[in-house]
């Protein structure tokens, strides 16, 4: 049975191509409009990001409106056959703003408001920003909510949670702690104050973490931190009410941003009716962008973006079409790199490849930014048309719309753990390392073409058969629990190292560790050994263990000091005081198994581990072999039908890629449905999306 998610707008069944687009910065120059309409048919670009940071040009003083520009941007656009996203103009406030209501500025951790300037410097509680900016939605939303060129709405840009300290949002944190504490004495209990007399008397002492506080109140900081998120969710719902009220139908989004710690993302999956994100990566980067390291990262994200919202595909709403100019150093994308890495989106599920921006601007901050029009204007450009390129591989790829992956593979990345572990003060204060940590357990499904999911602890498990937890450090109510059903029903679940340690308001875990997960993997952590940069100790894998691993493996940074509580032993220490004890066990726990990975392996350990990982577990590689040429990755989107097989060369050289022994065929669908069996030639950069049925 074919199953697919609607598009991001029933009125654009298509892929959809284009770029933050600006024509408020060229009114004054005629012909440049309609010289941007010419270049974005040619660009074959369909959709184009509106309005957003228009405010001062919607709204040039309080209460005067001039949305005729804007009118003729959208007429014109609906006339040719162009969608538009129309955001809200929040981002950025008019100077009129800051300088009649102050409060909208934001105060810093000092408690000193800023002054005005920048974008992305409004308090997300000040009512009078909360007024005007209602005011200025409801209007666009009377104007354009029905307007047949509007397909969605792009809220504000790149939300960074505000972090502001001012009297307001002092408020509200309060406010925030008595809905969730209800008393003192349950706040002082959870945040654990009698610690260095820290404990509050009366409601009105407890304020946001300052600069002089924040290393000692642990709990405090988390809840700060999960304050910043609800504070912005709430602040996203009243920009979005105005807008829903007119017209319910136009989908929302915000754009999200890479890697960015400062929010729980997934807390945003009720509130949007679709995810985006802004991709940045920083290719050709030498040693940081060898075989794969930064695809297999950009890759980790998308797979972010599509997991909110349970698979639905996602639009990839900014990128560059040639550099950034804001990155240590603006590099080209070499021959090829902007259709593999604007494909990469759509392989991960994006249903959008958009840019920012369509036209350079000709002054201020982002003139040298990549553009899809650059200073010269005309169409004549290696940029242009690497753009065009992908504009035509979408076409080409239209019956992919709607389709999803359905890993098998899931790996977790949970904000309330990512926090609380950086902020623990344990065992290597010279960095934990918690992304680089999740990147690398993600990578070897990504070398093994395996595709997977990204959640945290609030996801159903039952449909993974491997659920992979590296340092969990903090495991919130009910995971543990969840965890020994799901290893009890047959799945498979892998932690390591520092996982266990803290329950959700960052009190550790008491009657040893890892605390709840402990029963489930059989064992119990008694110590943690931090090691010094350049020093290691090694992983000696058993003769005859389970899993078939030969050999020894290097391990670093940080070792678990374990016993077995009914755990088998896989490996053990080759080095120091603790050689010979536990370094690898396994738990078979009702159908399933449950592995504590107790050291921080090298990457090989990770890639043979998790190989014999996937294979016992009986997890299918897209390519059906999980022996891929490094650099090399490969992920599929299904509709239940037909596979869609992205196979892609992140490498520095020309790959050959076997498609499998069986002799399947494949439909080339880059190049005009061409049949291609037994193995697949893909050059420097190359891509191939080739169509199957599905298995
Ligand atoms: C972000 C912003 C854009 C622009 C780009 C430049 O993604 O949303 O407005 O500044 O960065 O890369
Ligand atoms: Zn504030």
């Amino acid at each position: 049975m074919s199953k697919k998610f609607p598009p991001i707008s029933s009125k654009a069944p298509m892929m959809l191509h284009g770029a933050d687009y600006n024509p408020e910065q060229w009114l004054k120059y005629p012909g440049v409009f309609e010289e941007d309409i010419r270049l974005m048919k040619l660009s074959k670009c369909n959709v184009m990001s509106v309005g957003i940071f228009s405010w001062v040009s919607l709204e040039p003083e309080e209460g005067k409106f001039t949305f005729e520009w804007m009118d003729h941007v959208l007429d014109t656009f609906a006339e040719n056959g162009i969608y538009a996203f129309l955001a809200t103009p929040s981002g950025a406030r008019p100077a009129w703003l800051s300088q009649k209501y102050p409060e909208v500025l934001r105060t810093n951790e000092f408690r000193v408001r800023n002054l005005h300037g920048e974008r992305h410097n409004h308090c997300y509680s000040s009512p009078a920003y909360r007024e005007k900016v209602k005011i200025i939605n409801t209007k666009l939303a009377e104007r354009y909510a029905n307007h047949p060129a509007v397909i969605g709405w792009h809220i504000s840009n790149e939300l960074n949670g505000g972090h502001c300290h001012c009297d307001y949002c002092q408020e509200n944190f309060r406010e925030w702690l008595k809905k969730k504490y209800g008393t003192l004495e349950e706040l002082n209990h959870a945040w654990w104050t009698t610690f260095w007399s820290h404990t509050f008397t009366d409601w009105s002492q407890v304020e946001s973490p300052s600069p002089r506080g924040e290393k000692s109140t642990h709990g405090m900081n988390v809840d700060w931190k999960r304050f910043i998120t609800d504070l912005t969710l709430d602040y996203v719902r009243a920009e979005v009410e105005p807008l829903r009220k007119v017209n319910p139908d136009v989908p929302v989004t915000t754009n999200f941003m890479e890697g960015f710690e400062g929010l729980d993302y997934f807390k945003f999956k009720d509130i949007l009716d679709f995810t985006c994100w802004d991709s940045y990566p920083t290719w050709h980067d030498g040693e940081m962008d060898k075989n794969g390291d930064v695809a297999a990262w950009i890759a980790l994200n998308h797979d972010i973006m599509r997991s909110i919202k349970g698979g639905q595909p996602f639009a990839l709403m900014e990128s560059t079409p040639s550099l950034t100019n804001w990155q240590n150093v603006s590099k080209l994308k070499k021959p090829g790199m902007h259709v593999l890495s604007s494909l990469q989106a759509v392989a991960h599920g994006s249903d959008t490849v958009q840019y920012f921006q369509w036209r350079k601007s000709r002054g201020s901050s982002e003139k040298f930014h990549g553009a899809v029009v650059d200073h010269v204007g005309h169409e004549n450009t290696r940029v242009f048309r690497d753009v065009t390129d992908v504009g035509e591989a979408l076409e080409n790829l239209k019956e992919i719309v709607g389709t999803s992956v359905e890993p098998e593979v899931a790996v977790m990345f949970d904000w309330d753990n990512r926090w609380a572990v950086k902020d623990a003060q344990g065992p290597r204060n010279v960095g934990i390392k918690y992304e680089a940590t999740v990147r690398a357990h993600y990578r070897p499904f990504w070398e093994m073409g395996v595709p997977v999911d990204i959640i945290d602890s609030d996801f159903d498990l039952s449909k993974y058969k491997v659920v992979v937890a590296p340092m969990l450090y903090m495991v919130k109510p009910g995971f543990g629990e969840k965890v020994e059903k799901f290893v009890e029903a047959g799945g498979t679940f892998v932690t390591t190292y520092w996982s266990g340690i803290v329950n959700d308001t960052d009190l550790t875990f008491l009657g040893g560790f890892p605390g709840p997960l402990k029963k489930t993997l059989g064992i119990w952590s008694e110590e943690i050994d931090g090691l010094h940069d350049g020093q290691k100790n090694s992983v000696v894998l058993s003769d005859g263990n389970a899993l078939g691993l030969k050999g020894s493996y290097d391990a670093v940074e940080l070792c678990d000091l374990i016993h077995t509580e009914g755990a088998e032993v896989l490996a053990t220490y080759g080095d120091d005081f603790y050689e010979g004890r536990p370094a690898l066990t396994v738990n078979s726990f009702g159908s399933g198994k449950a592995y504590y990975v107790a050291s921080r392996n090298s990457a090989d350990f990770q890639y043979d581990f998790f190989k014999q990982i996937v294979e016992e577990a009986g997890v299918t590689p897209v390519l059906g072999s999980a022996d891929l040429p490094e650099g090399v990755n490969a992920t599929l989107r299904t509709d239940g039908e037909s596979d869609y097989v992205f196979v892609m060369n992140f490498s520095d050289k020309e790959q050959v890629v076997e498609l499998g022994s069986d002799g399947e065929s494949y439909e080339d669908m880059l190049d005009s449905g061409a049949v291609v069996s037994g193995s697949l030639k893909l050059g420097l950069h190359g891509i191939a999306v080739l169509k199957r049925k599905s298995k």
